[in-house]
């Protein structure tokens, strides 16, 4: 029964010959640029009869609605509000196209777009992806003696995969931090990508995909660094080092022979005392000195 009533309701909307129809596939928004949702219906060159609605699937957000041959923008929802657009000289020609500028990640959803006529009404969906391409990488290097640090940073969305290569192609490392700072309200992922090689050269490759955008970025990194800096390091903390101990040793030696030349002056003072009893100084006594 119920299939009955659907090919009769099938049979009267060709019969009347109204039609509504988008493109097929989704649609991708780019940030930065305008995105442009198509909708087609049988054309009729009196606009007068025309309800036209762009809706959210999801909640029925009114996006753009077009009737008594006008935009009725104060049934629009808030977060649509100076952003959308119809063709209104392509709606004789059967075209409800509707353009969106700026997008955001908000915007992510499906859109159905209702035309009515009097003779009937007809429905289509569209889904709306939104993507945004990444920044150029900013490279960054820090290096110690023991390591090299490579830190890729750039902007974008969706998540992309990224991965650190060496000469031979081979996966070095697949680490990625990806932060949303202003959660949602940028429509862009904060993306910081490091590698920490322990050689002191190295040959190695950045790529970096968002295959919703069909982006691909390839930054070859290379980077000879002989440790000279490591190997000056050394060589003065071992010069400091050695001057350190020998500055002590040193000193030691000067305490002995001070504290020596104290013990024999007094050694010299109790001779005289003793000396004195039999009138003079021992000449046997040795001069003290350093
Ligand atoms: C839309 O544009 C009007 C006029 O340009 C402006 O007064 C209004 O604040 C804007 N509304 C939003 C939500 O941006
Ligand atoms: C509908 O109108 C838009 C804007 O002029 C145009 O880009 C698009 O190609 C039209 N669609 C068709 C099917 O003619
Ligand atoms: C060198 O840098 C790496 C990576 O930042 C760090 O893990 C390591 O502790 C550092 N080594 C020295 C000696 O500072
Ligand atoms: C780095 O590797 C690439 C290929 O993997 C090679 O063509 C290039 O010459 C290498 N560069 C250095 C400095 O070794």
């Amino acid at each position: 029964m119920e299939s009955f009533v659907f090919l009769l309701l099938s049979f009267f909307t060709t019969c009347a010959g109204f039609d509504v129809s988008v493109p097929k596939g989704r649609v991708v928004a780019i940030r930065g640029q305008p995105v442009i949702l198509g909708c087609e219906f049988t054309p009729n060159p009196d606009l007068s009869p025309l309800v036209l609605t762009w809706q959210r699937v999801e909640d029925s957000r009114v996006v753009h609605s077009f009737y008594y041959q006008k935009d009725q923008l104060e049934y629009q929802s808030p977060d649509y509000r100076n952003r959308t657009s119809l063709f209104v000289s392509e709606l004789r020609n059967g075209n409800a196209t509707l353009r969106i500028e700026p997008v955001g990640l908000g915007d992510v959803g499906g859109y159905l777009c209702t035309v009515s006529y009097n003779e009937g009404t007809g429905k289509a969906q569209v889904r709306l992806d939104y993507g945004a391409f990444y920044t150029e990488p900013r490279l960054s290097i820090s290096m110690n003696c023991s390591s090299i640090t490579l830190l890729y940073e750039a902007e974008g969305y969706p998540e992309p995969e990224v991965g650190w290569f060496g000469e031979h192609d081979e996966v070095l490392s697949n680490h990625i931090d990806l932060i949303d700072k202003a959660k949602g309200t940028t429509g862009l992922y904060y993306l910081k990508s490091y590698f920490v090689s322990p050689s002191p050269s190295l040959n190695v490759t950045f790529r970096l995909k968002n295959h919703l955008l069909n982006q691909v970025l390839h930054r070859p990194v290379s980077i000879t660094y002989g440790g000279e800096n490591c190997r000056t390091l050394n060589a003065v903390t071992t010069a400091l080092i050695v001057f350190c101990v020998l500055s002590v040793l040193l000193i030691l030696i000067i305490l002995f022979l001070l504290a020596k030349r104290q013990k024999d002056s007094r050694d010299l003072s109790y001779t005289l005392t003793n000396g004195s009893t039999n009138g003079r100084l021992s000449p046997s006594r040795p001069t003290v000195g350093l």
